[in-house]
């Protein structure tokens, strides 16, 4: 139903191509970790995939609908959420008006969704007049997740949601990743801790250079060893 296939992707900045025919497949359901060197085209690559580069060449498709051409404000209404790497969050505003922001698109069900995102992070629920640039790191990154929660989305596209925390904040971003997905939202999620992220993914994608390069199941890839030596760290 909300199958996301992404096909021979060519995208990137004014007339610099990054990727070169990148093609990523999330089924109904799955977790699926994309891992990569820095400047692999990760980033850009979900940038693409949000509409907020063009796609000069390729298709993106979700279920039965053609997304390639539409605009973040689209398919934000078709189910996509997508919290970007840096910038996430609004620093001077506070929690419930950050996740108020994040979801005004869609104004009804408001209290169930605040629910909703409170009982995924109850370490929100007291801080709600706290503003978000006061928080942790960890803090701040499940605001910037509430929000896109706020959505209601069917697939959550997370860049780097642990980068720059200790491992111990990562673990729980990871169960959290974890929960949300156990209701049943599809979550893409690039990450440079790739052995954690793997670990829970059914599939994981490695990019270099703009190209897949492998793909396969998230045990599979932590299994093999030339992935092993070359973009886990040995
Ligand atoms: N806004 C931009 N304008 C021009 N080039 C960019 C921009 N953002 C990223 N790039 C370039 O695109 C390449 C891939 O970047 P990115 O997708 O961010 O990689 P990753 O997320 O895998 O580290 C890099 O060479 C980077 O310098
Ligand atoms: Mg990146």
């Amino acid at each position: 139903m909300s199958r996301l296939t992404a096909s021979g992707l060519v995208s990137g900045y004014e007339d610099m191509m990054i990727l070169h025919g990148v093609s990523v497949i999330v089924e109904d359901g799955e977790i699926v970790t994309i891992i990569g060197p820095n400047g692999a085209g990760k980033s850009t690559l979900m940038k693409t995939l949000f509409g907020l580069l063009p796609a000069i060449e390729g298709s993106i498709r979700f279920g039965d609908l053609d997304t390639t051409a539409l605009p973040p404000d689209r398919l934000v209404r078709l189910g996509f959420a997508y919290v970007p790497q840096v910038a996430n969050v609004f620093p001077s505003l506070t929690v419930r008006e950050n996740l108020e922001l994040g979801g005004f698109v869609l104004r009804e069900n408001l209290s169930r969704r605040f629910d909703r995102v409170f009982d995924l992070f109850p370490a929100l629920r007291t801080r709600k007049r706290t503003r978000v640039g006061n928080m942790s790191g960890g803090e701040r990154q499940m605001v910037a997740m509430g929000r896109a929660l706020m959505l209601d989305p069917r697939l959550l596209m997370l860049d780097e949601p642990t980068a720059a925390l200790a491992p111990n904040l990562a673990a729980e971003i990871f169960e959290q990743i974890m929960a949300i997905n156990e209701r049943g939202i599809s979550v893409l999620i690039v990450e440079q801790n790739a052995k954690e992220s793997l670990r829970l993914s059914d599939r994981g994608y490695v990019l270099a250079g703009g190209c897949n390069r492998f793909d396969g199941a998230g045990m599979e890839l932590l299994e093999n060893e030339d992935i092993g030596k070359l973009y886990l760290g040995g």
